[in-house]
């Protein structure tokens, strides 16, 4: 790949500058970003480097090496948050007979919950299957982006982001904004009580969280580390899942050539072995 410099751009960008981005963001956080991702960098990148009234990619480099408070930043400037609510909806009908037929409480961990959809459909599928707004269903939302989190704790979205839920949802887990506040709806208070928000690295060593988890979701993240990285951080996210627990990943991470630790449920559902 050659992106050259970019002669016309507000800030001089090389093929350097781009490798140098993905070593840095590979060593601070252990995600791999692919090739194809040169423009995404700069246009993110741009915004920090701006913001900071610095110069150069190189100059901003710099600085993210000399200001720890930094490493966050470029993180989360480089991170790609894209969710919806009940994404991959085949994952919650399976949840929610999960649900069903565990008679007692249900931990649920959802490992890369991005801006909150995802950890509220899982709320919103536990009081569906109980059909109770205080089910006995607990969630622990976690995420390496402090942007994102923050936007989940906070359960306020674009009306937009509503648009694929049936009339019904909207009603009974939704409240309007109204002056103000129109065009967005946030989530009732039973869902937000059942989540707790945690920020946490998959690249961490180890995790701060109970080792008792009825099910783990761990959706299209696993994309961004290298294959080897891959079955590293999935052996220590089983740790945290009781013996036959679910784990469910993205629609694209496949775990079949894990079998010692896996077995397959369906569609990227999984049950664990371990
Ligand atoms: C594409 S979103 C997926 C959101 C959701 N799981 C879904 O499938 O709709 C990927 C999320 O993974 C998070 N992420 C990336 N690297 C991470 C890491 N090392 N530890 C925890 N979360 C990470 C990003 O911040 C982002 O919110």
């Amino acid at each position: 790949m050659s992106i050259g410099l970019k002669e016309n751009k507000e800030f001089k960008y090389s093929t350097a500058d781009f490798q140098a981005v993905r070593n840095k963001l590979r060593n601070i956080a252990g995600i791999n970003l692919v090739e194809s991702k040169d423009s995404m960098v700069y246009s993110r990148l741009s915004r920090r480097i701006r913001a900071l009234k610095l110069n150069s990619f190189r100059d901003y480099l710099s600085y993210v090496d000399s200001h720890s408070d930094e490493h966050q930043e470029f993180v989360n400037s480089l991170t790609t948050n894209l969710t919806s609510f009940f994404r991959e909806n085949h994952h919650f009908e399976h949840l929610k007979t999960f649900i069903k037929n565990k008679k007692g409480p249900v931990k649920i961990w959802c490992s890369a919950s991005s801006t909150g959809e995802e950890p509220y459909s899982i709320a919103m599928t536990a009081v569906e299957a109980l059909n109770s707004f205080n089910p006995s269903v607990s969630i622990v939302a976690s995420d390496i982006d402090s942007n994102v989190l923050e936007t989940a704790s906070n359960g306020i979205y674009k009306g937009e982001a509503l648009d694929g839920l049936p009339i019904s949802r909207k009603k009974q887990f939704f409240q309007r904004g109204k002056g103000k506040n129109a065009g967005f709806a946030r989530v009732v208070p039973e869902l937000r009580r059942m989540i707790e928000f945690r920020k946490l690295n998959l690249m961490d060593e180890q995790y701060d969280l109970s080792r008792d988890f009825d099910v783990i979701f761990c959706r299209n993240v696993m994309i961004y580390f290298e294959k080897d990285t891959q079955v590293v951080i999935l052996r220590k996210i089983l740790r945290h899942l009781k013996k036959d627990g679910l784990y469910i990943a993205g629609h694209s991470e496949n775990f079949s050539h894990v079998s010692d630790l896996l077995e397959p449920m369906g569609k990227t559902i999984y049950k664990t072995k371990v």
